[in-house]
């Protein structure tokens, strides 16, 4: 399991300083911090990686989608494009917005296809954001030309690739604003955070104080007597998630190394096997927990399963819009001045088409050569049962 699966005794020291110190909440209190403040720290660790102006730390993955589209000014009725594949949280985030969300088609990598994107531009479209789903990069030169083209920001959902690139930029720092996360499922997890990207200082001024209640943070001035700043929320972090946030962007290239390693003796055993790795436009960027192979039919795909044991993602409930019924029942509505479109089954057929041929193994950040080799046979029984 990915996440906690890295925790040593770094995070312990990191956590026992924290609460040593009594310092668990990260504004305020200057006078007794000693200039320490690990949220901050967090916030540049991770600003270093992806080079962005601006990042700030928040309470989730989904609060930083949420605080980005905030911070770009979406209102309720406003459309949001996204893609069908990706958590929930992406369309629960436009949704939390009272927008609109709009949903395009894959591109053969299986993230949302730029060209699908263009087609559902509208006057009410006020964001476009693709998924770097399941830790691949989406084709971000043509999201950012797109964006450019029609002066629409473009927020990356980063959530699942933090330390992924793509054409060696840092996914997340590509697009308007990014969002990652480190959830407890993610291979860098804190237990429960996000961070948002950008490079836009008015856009993150926004941000910072909408996420905490519209405070203007400043350590002129203790808590209560900065100065404030529209409504907000609180999606603050503490500075024990800031802390441990710090130690695991330090392990982060050893854990995607290991992770890389792993994923290459099976998808060249899968190759030799003859089946089709998961094409991506940025390979040496991937982030992946798991290996997807592309089969050439829905049926083949069911005969690999049956004989290796792995998932067809077209079953997957939690990253297939197809599932949701709540985003069903949302279609076809008057809302906020504007109308929803239909989220039926058949709307995403496109989708349908390639994800049912897709099948995934999920992968552990450190495996062991019995347990690779493991995965290796199934792939092998499945490309013989399906090919
Ligand atoms: C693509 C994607 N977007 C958003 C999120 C939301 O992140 P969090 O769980 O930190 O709220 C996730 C988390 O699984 C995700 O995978």
């Amino acid at each position: 399991m990915a996440g906690t699966e890295i925790f040593g005794r770094e995070e312990i020291a990191a956590a026992a300083d924290v609460i040593e110190r009594k310092m668990i909440h990260r504004y305020g209190s200057h006078h007794l911090r000693g200039g320490v403040y690990r949220a901050e720290e967090f916030e540049d660790a991770a600003k270093a990686i992806t080079g962005s102006k601006y990042a700030l730390a928040v309470s989730s993955g989904t609060a930083a989608l949420i605080t980005a589209l905030k911070g770009i000014g979406v209102k309720p009725g406003d459309e949001v494009i996204t893609s069908p594949f990706t958590f929930i949280a992406t369309v629960e985030a436009i949704v939390a917005c009272d927008a609109v969300p709009i949903l395009g088609e894959l591109d053969e990598t299986l993230s949302l296809d730029a060209a699908s994107a263009e087609k559902l531009v509208t006057p009410r479209t006020k964001a476009i954001m693709p998924v770097h789903m399941f830790g691949v990069a989406a084709d971000m030169d043509k999201f950012v030309a797109l964006g450019k083209k029609y002066s629409i920001p473009i927020i990356e959902d980063a959530c699942e690739v933090v330390g992924g690139t793509y054409k060696g930029r840092a996914l997340g720092g590509i697009g308007d604003c990014g969002a990652w996360s480190f959830d407890p499922n993610k291979t860098l997890t804190v237990g429960e955070a996000g961070m948002v990207f950008t490079d836009d200082h008015d856009t993150w001024f926004r941000m910072d104080c909408y996420h905490d209640h519209g405070h203007v943070h400043s350590k002129e001035h203790d808590r209560g007597a900065e100065g404030k700043f529209g409504f907000g929320v609180n999606y603050r972090i503490s500075e024990l998630q800031g802390a441990l946030g710090v130690v695991a962007l330090k392990k982060m290239p050893e854990a995607l190394a290991s992770l890389r390693a792993t994923k290459k003796k099976i998808i060249d055993a899968g190759v030799a096997a003859g089946l089709t790795p998961r094409p991506m436009h940025d390979a040496e960027g991937d982030t992946a927990t798991h290996v997807i192979f592309m089969l050439p039919t829905a049926e083949a795909a069911r005969k690999f399963q049956a004989a290796s044991g792995c998932a067809v993602i077209a079953d997957n409930t939690w990253h297939y819009a197809k599932h949701w019924k709540a985003l069903q029942e949302m279609g076809e509505k008057e809302y906020f001045g504007n109308r929803t479109p239909s989220y039926m089954p058949e709307t995403m057929a496109q989708a349908e088409s390639l994800l049912s041929r897709a099948v995934m193994f999920g992968l552990n950040i450190h495996m062991s050569d019995e347990e690779t080799e493991k995965m290796i046979k199934a792939v092998e029984a499945g490309a013989k049962a399906a090919l």
